[in-house]
């Protein structure tokens, strides 16, 4: 080969690697002649024509008030027409510029509609139009690359206009980084398929988490049975999320995807394997709490469905199996004989053509009311909400609690108003009758309708109790509804109506409505506990209480988990009758060995009495006068527990509650987990859960009085083991 032969394929191979480049996709490649048509990085939106509200008078810098997070834009700037709220419309058109690049690229997201719209217009007519991505609650507030092929349109003058006309749920749209370009987007291809013989139990779904979400239908014969948004990795994967094939044993199935990037590797990189990837580290995970639920994979909220049935506790809860955030709800399913060691089974409801499958309870048929016994045995029924449009409630159930199966007769209830949701249901000994409790917004206001039934199939509407009733505005969403006896004695009971915060009222109830006695009152005292529900069917009686724990893990293949199952009680005080928690007395038998101290006197600045106490779970007990202190300091594995004699109050990681010292003693219980501390004070009237990812390296215990000496009358610090069997101490 000559010399300039050999220049000439340099030439070439070089051009050949540039090419390649370019057609790594325009999102990163960004050309030097690419020309701006708007950043939204300033203050105003400069020559763009306004009309109507929604869009402001600037660009938005980020999420607006009351919107989720907003993210992928670029810069620090973006459209975003949630302006007072989804109902606002408007339109933000450029000024006229001409048509001088291949391709004008955008990012884009918000609502799916055609009211709803990035539009390029040239000679007043729209030439070209995208939209949102999201139709239905839940989905994600993430910006998409996406762009028009402008190559038979060079030359033209055109603006752009930006169109919210949509009102109601995802009733806006985001816009940013806006530019004509020669170089090629990285398009997109639609509707990429996957199809297989199903020989393993799973498939496993490549995740990233914060990636643009993608609806992954699983077809059989032709028939979609499963479909889901999801977050696919088109690259480097953060987790893997088992989908459940068991059910198609040997048969072909496809694997769909709405849309994948064109070089997207998501579709290859599905695995099939029986069990959970990384199934080695299950339950010993960095931030798995080790005595509290949560599921395997994927988000969890509300706990739902919470009944005693054959011998197990039944703990449902609201379940994305496939992301680590929410979305795609799911009941996921899982049974303890002593409310400590679980055990997830799967998912027994999923999403069908009424909706997603919102939160919802469950009660034992002794009697067989609903006709979904068989053999004698009583049916376990499911009363859920499934949240299309209409929002309806419906029913599932189980003759083995294994085994679901929808009702065919659902809906069991239409829908009262738009959102209506989370029936918990109950028997009415005294008027043998079934009593459901729902959540119903009316009229701008939080109400619970209480309706009744015969047999769980046909409810009637007997009474509402207004929010107001219950001395607030805020009596908001997953209503519970039981009778509790006050200090213990059988003859004076009385109900109790919680709300999703904790927040509750305390009267009777005559099997039609509610009275409420007093002004509502502030339940759980700490932070990130929501949606608790008690247990159905309970055999000894008690009233037990789960909340969901808002224990945020990231890096974790899940997320989110339950708090320790609590006691429920009702106690006399100065100030009227008031709830207690307390741990469950099952709780106890994680305790695998005690270190004590008895009664010796506090002083400041002396030697920590705690010294060499040490465990990384830990259940701590502590019971003391405070006799001169101005505070007496319990600090757990970093976490700092202090109550403050003066004002009578417990701060827990520096969120301060009241306290009252119960004669003249307080007796502080504090549970820790790696992902939070639960704290009990004054005889169970101060609950507080604190969420917070505790210091892996520090195990340390520490004990000290400030301002004077207290007395400690008694200190017992348990070691607890891991209530998982592949869990344990790191
Ligand atoms: C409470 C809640 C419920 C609803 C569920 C949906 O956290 O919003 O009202 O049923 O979550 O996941």
């Amino acid at each position: 080969m000559t010399e300039s032969g050999r220049a000439w394929r340099l030439v070439l191979l070089l051009l050949a690697v540039v090419c390649g480049l370019c057609d790594m996709g325009a999102e990163i490649v960004e050309a030097s002649d690419d020309l701006l048509v708007a950043d939204f990085e300033g203050e105003t939106y400069g020559e763009w024509q306004v009309t109507g509200e929604a869009f402001g008078s600037g660009p938005a810098r980020g999420a607006l008030p009351g919107q989720m997070s907003v993210d992928g834009f670029a810069g620090v700037g973006l459209v975003n027409s949630f302006v007072g709220g989804d109902d606002a419309t408007g339109t933000l058109t450029s000024p006229v510029f001409r048509i001088e690049r291949g391709y004008l690229s955008f990012l884009i997201g918000g609502g799916r509609s055609d009211q709803l719209a990035l539009q390029l217009l040239v000679d007043v007519r729209v030439v070209r139009s995208a939209t949102g991505s999201n139709d239905v609650p839940g989905g994600s507030e993430q910006l998409v690359a996406e762009s028009f092929d402008l190559t038979e349109l060079s030359g033209r003058m055109a603006v752009v206009r930006v169109l919210d006309g949509a009102k109601g749920s995802w009733g806006h749209i985001n816009v940013d980084q806006i530019v004509q370009t020669d170089v090629r987007p990285r398009g997109y291809v639609m509707n990429v398929e996957r199809s297989l013989r199903a020989k393993t139990r799973y498939l496993q779904l490549p995740v990233r988490n914060g990636a643009a979400k993608r609806v992954v239908t699983l077809l059989v014969d032709g028939e979609p049975v499963v479909q889901n948004e999801i977050e696919l990795a088109d690259g480097a994967v953060d987790w893997w999320a088992p989908l459940d094939i068991s059910g198609w044993r040997d048969r072909e199935v496809t694997l769909r995807v709405d849309r994948l990037h064109e070089d997207s590797a998501a579709l290859q990189n599905v695995g099939e394997s029986d069990e959970l990837r990384d199934a080695a580290e299950l339950y010993g995970e960095p931030l798995r709490g080790q005595f509290h639920f949560s599921p395997r994979r994927g988000w969890n909220n509300d706990p739902n469905g919470c009944v005693y049935y054959n011998g197990e506790y039944h703990l449902f809860f609201q379940h994305n199996p496939y992301g680590w955030s929410w979305g795609n709800m799911h009941w996921g399913h899982a049974v303890s004989r002593d409310l400590v060691h679980w055990e997830e089974l799967g998912d027994v409801l999923q999403p069908d053509e009424l909706g997603p499958m919102f939160s919802g309870s469950a009660v034992v048929d002794w009697n067989n009311t609903s006709g979904f016994g068989a053999d004698g045995r009583p049916p376990l029924v499911l009363i859920y909400t499934a949240a299309g449009s209409p929002t309806v409630q419906c029913l599932a159930y189980s003759t083995d609690g294994r085994k679901f199966v929808k009702y065919a007769g659902n809906p069991v209830l239409g829908e009262v108003t738009g959102g209506n949701r989370d029936p918990k249901v109950f028997w009415h000994a005294d008027t043998r009758q079934w009593v459901m409790v729902l959540y119903v917004e009316q009229r701008g206001r939080h109400t619970v309708h209480f309706f009744v039934s015969p047999n769980l199939r046909d409810w009637k509407l007997a009474s509402v109790t207004e929010g107001d009733a219950v001395g607030g505005r805020y009596l908001f969403e997953c209503p519970d509804f039981f009778e509790l006896s006050v200090d213990g004695a059988a003859a004076r009971r009385k109900w109790v109506l919680l709300a999703a915060n904790g927040e509750y009222g305390v009267g009777g109830f005559d099997g039609v409505g509610f009275q409420p006695e007093q002004q509502r009152l502030a339940g759980q005292r700490g932070r990130g506990f929501y949606a608790a529900q008690s247990f159905s069917d309970v055999p000894d009686g008690r009233r037990i209480l789960i909340g969901w724990w808002q224990t945020e893990t990231r890096g974790m293949p899940f997320n989110q988990s339950m708090t320790i199952p609590l006691e429920l009680g009702l106690r006399e005080t100065t100030e009227g009758v008031r709830l207690t928690f307390a741990p469950v007395r099952e709780l106890s038998a994680l305790r695998r060995g005690v270190q004590s101290l008895g009664e010796l006197e506090l002083r400041p600045g002396q030697r920590n009495p705690l010294e060499g106490m040490e465990s990384e779970l830990a259940d701590v007990e502590l019971e003391f006068e405070p006799g001169t202190a101005g505070a007496v300091v319990l600090t757990v594995r970093g976490v700092v527990v202090e109550y403050d004699v003066r004002k009578q109050e417990l701060v827990v990681a520096g969120h301060r509650v009241a306290a009252p010292l119960q004669s003249g003693r307080q007796h502080l219980r504090v549970l820790c987990d790696r992902t939070g501390v639960e704290v009990f004070a004054s005889g169970g009237l101060c609950y507080v859960p604190m969420p917070l990812n505790v210091d892996s390296q520090n195990r340390r215990l520490y004990l000290e009085a400030r301002g004077g000496t207290a007395v400690v009358h008694s200190v017992e610090v348990h070691a607890l083991r891991s209530a998982w069997s592949r869990g344990g101490e790191r």
